[in-house]
């Protein structure tokens, strides 16, 4: 067995836009070793979310993805969809940026979960079910009767805590958090993001974690990979590279730390 649990080639990503193409992500290489925290950085529009999607396969057509993006040494580039939806939610997950509005408005969370355990691991006995979503939100620290609330009814960083309860409901092997705190206050990010991080941790999960966010790079991951408009710039363990930056996006984060 590889020590990578995801060892990306060669990734190329086009868009059609307008008419006219789009070259999102070019030339594109990462591995992610099993358990460790992979941080992908880079200013808005770099294509951060592009390669976490790809990872998903959620790259639809007319958009293009070229290249290797190898899960334990499976490629899962043009792989057809009903082999895909083997990983898709089950090995591999996703918190999508923005992803406070994903909870279904006029469910309750159970009815999120509920179709989590129905669609994608098949499993349709309600106590089970109850069973389940219990022991996740005791890991996320929320209390069980939350189960009954409406979306609306619960803060931003409940809601947050759920979505991640919802990325580690299927047992995965890698999790991809995109910006998974933007909209919460500072206190409330760093108590979420080490929720999440003791979860990954001790289930040994591999993560990508993409963020604009140096300081809480340097809380979360083992490893930084920074873009710009499409490419890697700069990459290496997260203490080399922010003690001695080359790129100057990354300087320029790296002084943002100091002010
Ligand atoms: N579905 C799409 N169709 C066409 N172009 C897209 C699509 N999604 C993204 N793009 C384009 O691809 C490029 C990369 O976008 P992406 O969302 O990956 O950036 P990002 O690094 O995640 O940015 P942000 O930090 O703002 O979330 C941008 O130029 C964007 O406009
Ligand atoms: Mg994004």
């Amino acid at each position: 067995m590889s020590e990578n649990i995801i060892s990306i080639k060669n990734l190329n990503i086009t868009y059609q836009s307008y008419g006219r193409t789009n070259v999102a992500v070019r030339d594109f290489d990462m591995t992610i070793k099993r358990g460790e925290i992979v941080s992908l950085v880079g200013e808005s529009g770099a294509g951060k979310s592009t390669v976490g999607k790809s990872i998903m396969g959620l790259i639809d057509p007319p958009g293009k993805v070229s290249g290797e993006i190898l899960f334990n040494e499976k490629n899962l580039v043009n792989m057809s969809e009903s082999k895909k939806n083997r990983y898709r939610w089950k090995k591999i997950s996703m918190i999508f940026q923005a992803s406070l509005n994903s909870l279904n408005p006029t469910g309750t969370i159970f009815s999120d979960f509920y179709s989590v355990f129905r669609d994608k691991l098949d499993i349709k006995d309600k106590k089970i079910v109850n069973q389940k979503i219990d022991l996740l939100l005791d890991s996320v620290n929320l209390f069980h009767e939350i189960k009954k609330s409406f979306p609306h009814e619960l803060s931003g960083g409940m809601k947050q805590r759920i979505m991640i309860a919802l990325a580690l409901s299927t047992e995965p092997e890698l999790v991809i958090a995109d910006e998974p705190t933007t909209a919460l206050d500072v206190v409330t990010e760093y108590y979420v993001l080490s929720l999440l991080k003791e979860k990954i941790k001790a289930l040994g999960i591999s993560m990508l974690y993409i963020t604009h966010d140096l300081p809480s790079v340097i809380f979360m991951a083992d490893k930084i990979v920074v873009m710009e408009k499409g490419v890697i710039v700069e990459e290496g363990k997260v203490r080399d590279v922010i003690t001695n930056p080359s790129n100057p996006y990354t300087k320029m984060l790296v002084q943002g730390l100091v002010f």
